[in-house]
């Protein structure tokens, strides 16, 4: 798979250059390009945003340098999303199915945003990570990029897809590892005993009451009946 992120700040990508997608890359299992969009802006000044038509505040990111930048990596299988609060809502269904693509162009957007007619030149997907206002697309592309990514076969143990939390109308269940009691506090007996018919009943009662305190919406309503 292949994810072109198009940005004015190629600096901030850092955190894709670590731990299990640092691995992913390394393997070949993603190619990620940072692409500075201020490169493919005129001289002298390399200009990407201007004053919004019709007034209002801050500075909007100018057509040219984006489209520029898109003609010069776009391939015939390309999928282009635009990250932006207005977007439909990023989830881990999304991800699957964005995971199964093999070509990805992310454009971040900074400041008011970007001129809309280089969103339907190339019909972009708005793609949101939350209702809340970020400076930049920057962090949602590397949101969406890291759930993507290690949806990718063999990124991580293909068992922790499985049982996670969003992989079912479930959250996940507590995790405990070594000391077995740490400052007082054990941990819950029927994980230490082996019975694997038990440990599954029980985790799947803890996903149950958890799912029910932070995310009953996620739940079927026989599961809430007794909430
Ligand atoms: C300050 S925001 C612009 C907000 C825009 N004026 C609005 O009201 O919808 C600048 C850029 O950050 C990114 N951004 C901010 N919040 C985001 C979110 N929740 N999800 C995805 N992208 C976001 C987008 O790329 C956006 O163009």
């Amino acid at each position: 798979m292949r994810i072109d992120i198009l940005t004015l700040f190629p600096e901030m990508f850092a955190p894709l250059k670590e731990s299990i997608i640092k691995r992913a890359v390394d393997d070949g299992k993603v190619e990620i390009n940072i692409i500075n969009i201020r490169d493919f802006a005129s001289p002298p000044h390399y200009k990407c945003d201007d004053e919004p038509f019709g007034g209002g505040a801050g500075m909007v990111m100018m057509c040219e340098p984006i489209y520029k930048a898109i003609e010069s990596i776009k391939t015939d299988d390309c999928k282009i999303f635009y990250m932006s609060p207005r977007g439909k809502r990023f989830s881990q269904s999304k991800a699957r199915e964005m995971s199964e693509l093999n070509h990805i162009i992310l454009l971040c957007g900074h400041y008011e945003g970007v001129d809309q007619r280089v969103i339907d030149m190339f019909n972009m997907e708005e793609l949101s990570i939350g209702d809340y206002i970020l400076t930049g697309g920057e962090l949602p592309a590397m949101v969406i990029s890291d759930a993507i990514i290690r949806l990718i076969p063999n990124v991580i143990t293909p068992d922790s897809i499985v049982e996670e939390s969003f992989s079912t109308n479930l959250l996940e269940y507590n995790q405990y590892t070594r000391p077995s009691v740490f400052m007082g506090q054990s941990v819950p007996e029927i994980l230490l005993g082996g019975n694997h018919k038990k440990i599954e009943e029980f985790r799947k009662a803890q996903a149950i009451e958890i799912t029910k305190k932070n995310r009953p919406d996620l739940l079927k309503p026989d599961l809430l009946k007794d909430s």
